[in-house]
């Protein structure tokens, strides 16, 4: 009887729970307000390319601080990469920014999102809109073998406010086209796909102005050299911004008579935040 007592208090006092830990191997920092780094993959972790998971650490009350972030790694990769804002006040971001190799961070390996290729119907051209750290889900779907298998064409456009922010993202679509293993895994001239259209909107470079302008008076196809615009037979689209830059994308391209959809239901477009508020 003892013995029995003893056996149901051990069950009711629950072992504590742990959160998911990965160990951070790599750390960058691009600019004083963007950096990105690499973290151990959890075993049994699958996903999409294109998907977010929940990253954080432990807060000063000693619970998680979790935050949705998408992985810019593909879904092929040992370790998992992550593209990330520093916001000075940012709960989250104000610590998170002083990760070093050997440090944990909490991962709660459920991903989930809308930018994935099952999510579009079959097309010819894949356009990815990104504005800031927007660029992170193609920064893994760039890497993905499916975007060249199912399209002619993949055009990425980043708009930042300055040069520096678009590094992170130049840097990637460059190792991309020298990379022998993409190249294996990916067929040979894959990498030719790829159409790069940095922006900017607040330092002069070599193309200024928001993308949602540059569409809406034609200078992304004309500088492309696309005939007739979007059209709803042949591109497909992806959208990671502000979301102020997703609704005035979202119109442009239900303009061009391309429809939005799911997981549940493929159409021609889908967009997911890159940030609330
Ligand atoms: C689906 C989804 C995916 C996301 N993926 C990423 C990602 O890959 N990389 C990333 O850095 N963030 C991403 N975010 C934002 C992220 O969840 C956090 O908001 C961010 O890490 C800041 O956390 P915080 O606690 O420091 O500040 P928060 O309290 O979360 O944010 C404070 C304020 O900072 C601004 N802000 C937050 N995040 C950003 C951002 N990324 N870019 C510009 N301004 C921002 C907003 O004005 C926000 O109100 C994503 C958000 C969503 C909803
Ligand atoms: N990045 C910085 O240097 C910086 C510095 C201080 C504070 N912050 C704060 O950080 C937050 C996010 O900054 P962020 O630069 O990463 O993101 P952001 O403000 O969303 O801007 C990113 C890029 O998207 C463009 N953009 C914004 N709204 C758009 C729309 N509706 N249509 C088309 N393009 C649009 C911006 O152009 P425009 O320049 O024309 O808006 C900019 O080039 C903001 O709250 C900001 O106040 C950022």
């Amino acid at each position: 009887m003892t013995e029995m007592k003893s056996v149901s208090e051990a069950t009711a006092v629950k072992a504590p729970v742990l959160p998911d830990a990965q160990t951070v191997t790599e750390v960058k920092h691009w600019t004083d307000s963007l950096f990105s780094f690499k973290v151990s993959r959890p075993a049994s972790l699958r996903f999409r390319s294109g998907e977010f998971v929940m990253i954080g650490l432990l807060g000063d009350n000693g619970k998680p601080l979790l935050r949705a972030y998408s992985i810019a790694s593909p879904s092929w990769d040992e370790e998992l990469e992550f593209y990330s804002i520093k916001v000075q006040n940012g709960p989250l971001t104000s610590k998170l920014q002083h990760i070093k190799p050997g440090d944990q961070i909490i991962l709660r390996p459920k991903p989930v999102g809308t930018l994935v290729h099952d999510a579009l119907l079959p097309g010819k051209r894949l356009w990815f809109f990104a504005t800031g750290t927007g660029f992170a889900p193609f920064a893994s779907l760039l890497r993905e073998p499916q975007t060249y298998g199912d399209y002619d064409e993949v055009i990425i456009t980043h708009t930042c406010r300055e040069v520096a922010e678009l590094e992170y993202g130049r840097q990637l679509i460059e190792n991309i086209r020298q990379d022998e293993l993409l190249a294996e895994l990916m067929g040979e001239g894959f990498a030719d796909k790829i159409r790069y259209y940095p922006t900017t909107t607040r330092e002069d470079s070599p193309k200024m102005g928001r993308i949602t302008t540059l569409l809406q008076d034609g200078t992304v196809f004309a500088d492309l050299g696309i005939e007739g615009g979007i059209k709803p037979e042949t591109d497909r689209a992806m959208v990671c911004g502000s979301l102020a830059f997703n609704l005035d994308i979202k119109e442009i391209l239900e303009g061009f008579g391309l429809r939005e959809g799911a997981n549940s239901e493929p159409k021609e477009f889908v967009i997911e935040k890159a940030f609330v508020g």
